[in-house]
Formats: structure tokens, C-alpha cells, sequence
């Protein structure tokens, strides 16, 4: 036979049997805490017109011009998402959202695409939760975009981390501070790295996500934008911290906190763990009160937030935090001879009908390899069936944790698995 010579894409990484229940527990962690805030869920496409991520995430962000997986099909230039806020805006526009009523509370779950230089923490596929609430300038929506996000971790028992808090202000404050900045910056304008020098007039505020080395030295020492908030941008700010304070949840000021993406007005925030390596950031988000209009629909202020699944997990591991009760099996059914195959069969959509798991071998194996299946599996019973069995309508049931076995009818068999399963509850 020939070697297979094809494994998965750089950087996008098969979810294992193993690890799936992982996975299945943090996603019903967030259903039910999503539930708990009354957010709703949205599903989008994987692809998103180029456009529209362009446009919304900024076309000076390394994740438009270094990180899309683009292509073109016909004349339709199509993304992989890279992110949801703006494919979320997109379709709250395109189906008029608003007209539900109220504030829309929106939550969602599923794959993104980067194509970064994929490490531990960092792949070109990764998977997001978050949140993003359309429609309320409130500090309030903030503040409990901050507390659904602290929420889960609270949740999963992981506590060790910043949440690192910056505003960065609206048209006005930034367009002051862009101003100040770019005066700073220009006697140092040549050593900047070639991509700050390309932001320097255009966007001179992203010079400060620079992850490069030779600009670090001039963000440490850059003014910073809260000199140049105006009041409105003030009395936001304040509240929202004063909301973090009473609902006691511990931040930092970082006053260089510009974010990935140009949507971001005001509040600005990024949620690091210890426990992870060099890609440290948990989760992250802000404000984005102008990304609704920027993508065609009426003035509708923003916020929210998104959050990396593996870099939890990963922390997860790291703190040996199981998310997962072990799975077992309620029943497995050795079978001896083409009779009681088919007898065992039927029986297994009887038992599951009953809401019990139940499986049997399948593959015509010994009695000694089907008890030893039985035992890989975990069960919690096997029942064993063959010609003499069958024909008194008497099976031995064997409960595999106290090594016992019953002679019992089949009727008897669900009660008994049934009243074993809700003990155990
Ligand atoms: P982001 O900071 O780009 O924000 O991503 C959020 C989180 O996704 C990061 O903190 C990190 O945990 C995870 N993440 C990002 N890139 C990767 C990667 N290559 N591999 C593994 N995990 C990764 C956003 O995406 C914004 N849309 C958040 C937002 C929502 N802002 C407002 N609303």
C-alpha cells in the first residue's frame, strides 16, 4: 500500500478524538455563559469579500497586508476571515439587524485564518469566541463585554492573568494625537523599520503595534494619546474604569494599547496570561463606534471582544485543568455468531432509545478480543450474547467495575443500566 505523503496545511492543525471533548466542553462553557447575559448566536461565512476586511479591519494592519489567505474566483476577490467583528458589522448592515430592536448582543464561535509564522499559541487556522454588542455607547456595554470575556476564564478556574485597559479616543482626540505623535516621531522617521516608515503619514498610531525591534526604543518613549483625549473621550474612559473598579476586576493602564485593527475608537483592551509563551495575549477587544457606518450602515456605536480557543487550552493544559468529564461507554455488547450479531444489533437502537451508549464489536472478533474492546472503551457493563443466550432469553450482564456478572432478561438489562447510570448522577 502505498505511504501516505499528504498532511495538513502549515500552521492549520487537526482537532484529535482525544481532544475534541476539550474543544465540545469550552463551547458549551460559552453557550451557557452567553446565555446567562442574553447574547444571541451569529454564524457567518468562512469568506468574506476582500473588500469588507480591508475596509473594516484597515488597510495599513498587518493582518491586511501580510496575514490574508486571498483569492479570486471569476471576478469575485474572496478572504478567509481573519477575524469577525467586521464580517459580524457586515451582516448586521446587509440584514438590517437594527430593526430587530434594541441593542443586538451578539456571540459566535468558530475558525479564523492568519497566515502568520504559525508557533506555539499561533496558527494560520485558530478558532475564536467572542462578542460583539451593536448599538449602545453606554461605558455599561463595555464594561460587560469585559465581564462575559473575565467571566469564562473566571469559570474554567484560570486566574492568572493582566487585562491591560487603554482609550484611544474618538476622530477628534486621535487626529490631535496623530499630530503630536508623527512631530515625535519625524527626527527619527529614517531609523523607523520600512513598515512604520510606510505608516508614518497615513497611520502613524499603528507604528505603535509594531512588533519590530528597531521601533521599540521610540514607542517606549512616544507620547501618549491620553494628553490628548478630548472630555467626552475623558468621562467614557472613566467610567468605564470606575465600572471595572466597583465590579472589582483589576486592570492596568497601557497607554500604547493601539490594537491589530484601525476600527477601534475609545476603549481599547487585551487580556494576557503568564502561562503562555511569547504569544501571550488571551483575548482582546475595544470599541468601534464608526465600523457600522464605515460598512454602509446608519452612525450605530460598537464594542466587543474575541478571544483565542488553543491559546486557552493551551493554559488550560499548563495548569492541568481538565474541561472534560471522562467519557464512558453504559454498554458494550459482545456477540458470538451471526444469530446474535443481528439479535444485538436491533438491541443497540433499543437501548439508545433509552438514552444509553451503547456499542458492540464489529468485526466478528473473538470472545477474548471483544472483552478486551469492551475494556479499552471504558464500559460500564458488557453484555454477552451467543447462540445458548439467545435461545433462553437469559444474558449475563457483567459489570466491569466490580468484576460481577447477573443472569438477567433483556428488559431487565435496560432498568438495571439505567438505575446505574442515574446513581451515578
Ligand atoms: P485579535 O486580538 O486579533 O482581536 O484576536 C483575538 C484573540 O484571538 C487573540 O487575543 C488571540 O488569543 C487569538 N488569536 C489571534 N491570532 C491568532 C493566531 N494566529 N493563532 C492563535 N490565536 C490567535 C480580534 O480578532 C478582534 N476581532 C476582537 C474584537 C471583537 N474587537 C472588537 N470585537
Amino acid at each position: 500500500m502505498a505511504k501516505s505523503s499528504y498532511s495538513n496545511p502549515l500552521g492549520m492543525v487537526d482537532i484529535l478524538p482525544d481532544q475534541t471533548p476539550s474543544w465540545r466542553a469550552l463551547e458549551q462553557i460559552i453557550h451557557e455563559e452567553a446565555a446567562k447575559f442574553n447574547f444571541q448566536e451569529i454564524r457567518t461565512p468562512i469568506l468574506e469579500p476582500t473588500e469588507l476586511i480591508k475596509r473594516g479591519v484597515g488597510q495599513l494592519t498587518d493582518i491586511v497586508t501580510k496575514e490574508i489567505f486571498a483569492f479570486q474566483k471569476g471576478d469575485t476577490h474572496y478572504v478567509l476571515r481573519p477575524e469577525l467583528t467586521a464580517p459580524v458589522v457586515r451582516s448586521f448592515v446587509q440584514h438590517h439587524l437594527d430593526q430587530r430592536g434594541g441593542i443586538q448582543k451578539l456571540y459566535y464561535i468558530g475558525p479564523m485564518f492568519r497566515a502568520e509564522r504559525p508557533q506555539k499559541g499561533r496558527q494560520r487556522q485558530f478558532h475564536q469566541f467572542g462578542l460583539e454588542i451593536i448599538g449602545s455607547a453606554d461605558p455599561v456595554a463595555d464594561i460587560e463585554t469585559i465581564t462575559f470575556m473575565m467571566g469564562i476564564y473566571q469559570r474554567i478556574g484560570i486566574k492568572n492573568f493582566t487585562l491591560k485597559l487603554n482609550s484611544v479616543g474618538d476622530p477628534e482626540s486621535r487626529e490631535r494625537y496623530k499630530h503630536i505623535l508623527r512631530k515625535y516621531l519625524e527626527p527619527h522617521r529614517s531609523k523607523l523599520s520600512e513598515l512604520s516608515q510606510q505608516r508614518f503619514d497615513k497611520n502613524p498610531m499603528r507604528i505603535l503595534d509594531s512588533k519590530e525591534l528597531e521601533d521599540q526604543e521610540f514607542i517606549e518613549n512616544a507620547p501618549i494619546i491620553q494628553d490628548c483625549l478630548n472630555e467626552d473621550s475623558v468621562i467614557h474612559f472613566e467610567k468605564v474604569k470606575r465600572g471595572l473598579q466597583l465590579l472589582n476586576i483589576p486592570f492596568l493602564i497601557d497607554p500604547y494599547l493601539v490594537r491589530g485593527m484601525d476600527y477601534y475608537t475609545r476603549t481599547a483592551f487585551e487580556l494576557s496570561s503568564s502561562d503562555l509563551g511569547s504569544q501571550n495575549a488571551l483575548a482582546g477587544g475595544g470599541r468601534y463606534d464608526l465600523l457600522v457606518e464605515e460598512i454602509g450602515g446608519k452612525p450605530t456605536p460598537a464594542v466587543g471582544f474575541a478571544a483565542g480557543m488553543e491559546r486557552l487550552l493551551i493554559v488550560c493544559e499548563k495548569l492541568n485543568i481538565s474541561l472534560t468529564e471522562k467519557s464512558v461507554l453504559d454498554i458494550y455488547i459482545v456477540s458470538l455468531g451471526e444469530e446474535a450479531r443481528n439479535w444485538a444489533l436491533s438491541y443497540l437502537l433499543e437501548l439508545r432509545s433509552h438514552g444509553l451508549s451503547a456499542s458492540m464489536d464489529y468485526t466478528g472478533r473473538s470472545m477474548k478480543a471483544q472483552m478486551k474492546e469492551a475494556n479499552r472503551e471504558h464500559t460500564c457493563f458488557t453484555l454477552i450474547v451467543g447462540e445458548n443466550e439467545l435461545s433462553n432469553r437469559a444474558f449475563i450482564l457483567r459489570d466491569m467495575n466490580k468484576s460481577e456478572e447477573i443472569t438477567i432478561s433483556a428488559k431487565e438489562v435496560i432498568s438495571t443500566v439505567l438505575s446505574h447510570k442515574s446513581g451515578q448522577k
